[in-house]
């Protein structure tokens, strides 16, 4: 026979244990399986394929392909799935070109490379030639890039968060020779 005293005893050994358990998975929750920012950073930017024709103020016609090297790291112990990874490229605050990668998987503690080659074809979305031209005299294209990567962390394979990774950087590209003389890039990411 197990006495009432007996049943007392495994009662509230089983009510610890449980008690132990739901701290247990709370700490994890918390620490190991807590869900981090991937990052989204553009490590480097490169000019290819200049093509020129500028005699201003009335000609003034700059392409060039601007690709972005963007690394994407997931800190997580569980794949990330990204619905793209967005980039768009402003000049003098207009859209000049934009790019959007199909949406892939990061797995766990992985990273991976993309290059974003962007064609640009300034002249055609800039309402002030002038502005171009300006620039063009004094040497120095500045740019503005914008890359977004929203997506989604499923952990255990039930628990879902979403987040969305930022990064914006500001180019200058030096005139005529249109290499990449500064890059500077800031990293923000919602969860
Ligand atoms: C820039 O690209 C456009 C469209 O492809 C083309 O019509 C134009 O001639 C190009 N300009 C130069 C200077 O290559
Ligand atoms: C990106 O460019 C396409 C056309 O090439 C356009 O339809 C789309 O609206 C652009 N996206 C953004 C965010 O401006």
């Amino acid at each position: 026979m197990v006495s009432k005293r007996n049943i007392c005893y495994i009662v509230s050994g089983i009510i610890f244990i449980l008690l132990a358990l739901f701290m247990i998975g709370l700490i994890l929750a918390q620490t190991v399986f807590k869900p981090k920012h991937p990052i989204l950073q553009t490590v480097s930017s490169t000019v290819e394929g200049v093509s020129t024709n500028v005699s201003p103020p009335d000609q003034v016609q700059v392409n060039f392909t601007l690709t972005l090297e963007m690394l994407l790291t997931n800190p997580n112990v569980a794949d990330v799935e990204y619905k793209t990874v967005e980039n768009l490229v402003y000049y003098r605050d207009t859209l000049v070109g934009n790019l959007s990668l199909p949406s892939s998987t990061l797995p766990a503690k992985g990273s991976v490379m993309l290059a974003c080659p962007l064609v640009l074809q300034i002249d055609k979305f800039v309402a002030n030639l002038g502005d171009i031209a300006q620039d063009i005299l004094h040497g120095k294209i500045v740019m503005e890039t914008k890359a977004r990567m929203p997506g989604e962390i499923t952990l255990l394979g039930i628990f879902k968060t979403h987040m969305d990774s930022i990064s914006h950087c500001n180019l200058v590209l030096g005139f005529p020779t249109m290499k990449v003389l500064e890059q500077v890039c800031d990293l923000k990411t919602k969860l």
